[in-house]
């Protein structure tokens, strides 16, 4: 294993991984290729355009042909497959894209490493494609309960992923992580949505009661995991990679207004998402058992998103003020609107335990 094809490398986990695995591996050249939907993103690689031994190519999993030229002409032996659209908000208004990248997408990937004979086809998932899980923790045989239109998407590539394994022997592994957190992640997500809106003293709209769960992870613990399941993982294998503890957001949320020293008050409740999954938890023994360990604390890993956050306001705050106006006037207009007007006179922690 020499030559990897990153797809989706220009996304959040995807730069980071790369950053990682210059940094780790001298030897090895990394080709990102990635089609630069809204959230990809070439600053997120910004310190390591200049390497040798990275390339970039611009294009679609979905076009197969991009696919084979990129394989032939870096002689790739392996591909780790980020690619997806990947926010579940947006699944809700229009999944369209998510059945397409994440299903579709998966297929030609996979179709590829078979016609190319690749030594690892790496396919980088999601706990959220067990559901929603009320008590204990998520084990890699459970069943693929998906809630959500991304989640389903994602899980339809699982499928696709193990069935190519099963029917033509590809030597492929699947890691489904939990919630990442840290530099370069696209400001929809909670975590730098409630920072960056902190900063700038904007309401930080907590869906429903806000006591839902999630395993947040930092983002380099996520990408240590998937380099061992790569190195190490049987054929066919199945990986989860998450963080110890879980996390109720209303808790996110008051630690991270603590650590920028702004008021809870700043916390507005807002109608729920559809299908809210109410908590999701892994099981990790299998990662662990390969020698992987997570390498923060919830604490820590916020606290570091937090400072890089403050520190890199010239990478958000043109994302910001791009066409995310028009997706956070759509997501949250109406909700911050009705919290407004209909339960003005609570004031948080009132409201919730
Ligand atoms: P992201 O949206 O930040 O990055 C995805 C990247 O894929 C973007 O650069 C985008 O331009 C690219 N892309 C999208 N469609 C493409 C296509 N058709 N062809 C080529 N490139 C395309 O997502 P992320 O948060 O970095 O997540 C990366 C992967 O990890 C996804 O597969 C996601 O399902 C999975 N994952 C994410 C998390 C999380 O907490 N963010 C947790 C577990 C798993
Ligand atoms: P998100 O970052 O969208 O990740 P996922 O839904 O894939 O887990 O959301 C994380 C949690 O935060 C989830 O329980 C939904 C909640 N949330 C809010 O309360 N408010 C928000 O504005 C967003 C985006 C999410």
């Amino acid at each position: 294993m020499r030559n990897l094809l990153i797809t989706g490398g220009a996304g959040f986990i995807g730069s980071n991984f790369v950053r990682m695995m210059l940094a780790k591996y001298p030897d090895y050249r990394l080709v990102v290729f990635d089609k630069l939907n809204y959230r990809g993103n070439l600053q997120n690689l910004r310190d390591v355009a200049g390497d040798p031994r990275y390339a970039f190519v611009r294009a679609d999993i979905c076009d197969a042909q991009a696919v084979a030229n990129a394989i032939r002409e870096y002689q790739i032996d392996t591909i780790v497959n980020f690619a997806a659209e990947s926010h579940v908000d947006r699944s809700i208004l229009d999944a369209d894209a998510f059945v397409r990248t994440d299903v579709y997408g998966v297929y030609v990937l996979l179709e590829a490493t078979k016609d190319f004979g690749l030594e690892r086809f790496l396919h980088v998932s999601t706990d959220e494609v067990y559901g929603e899980v009320l008590t204990g923790a998520s084990r890699e045989e459970d069943a693929l309960e998906p809630r959500s239109p991304y989640a389903a998407s994602k899980a339809g590539g699982d499928l696709l992923v193990r069935a190519y394994h099963v029917t033509y022997g590809l030597p492929v592994i699947i890691t489904r992580g939990g919630n990442n957190i840290g530099p370069y992640q696209y400001p929809e997500n909670v975590v730098p949505l409630f920072i960056t809106n902190a900063i700038d003293d904007q309401p930080l709209p907590l869906y429903g009661d806000g006591l839902q769960e999630r395993p947040y992870q930092y983002v380099l613990d996520h990408c240590e995991g998937i380099d061992i399941a790569l190195q190490r993982g049987q054929p066919g294998g199945v990986y989860n990679i998450g963080p110890d503890e879980q996390v109720a957001n209303i808790v996110m949320a008051r630690k991270l207004l603590d650590l920028l020293g702004k008021p809870h008050s700043l916390i507005v409740h807002v109608f729920d998402r559809p299908g809210h999954d109410r908590r999701y938890a892994l099981d990790c023994s299998r990662l662990k058992a390969l020698g992987w360990r997570p390498g923060h604390t919830f604490d820590q890993a916020l606290e570091k998103t937090v400072r890089w956050y403050v520190d890199n306001e010239w990478w958000w705050r043109p994302i910001k003020s791009g066409e995310y106006r028009a997706y956070y006037e759509k997501q949250y207009g109406e909700r911050l609107r009705l919290a407004g007007q209909t339960r003005p006179e609570l004031a948080e922690g009132e409201r919730t335990p």
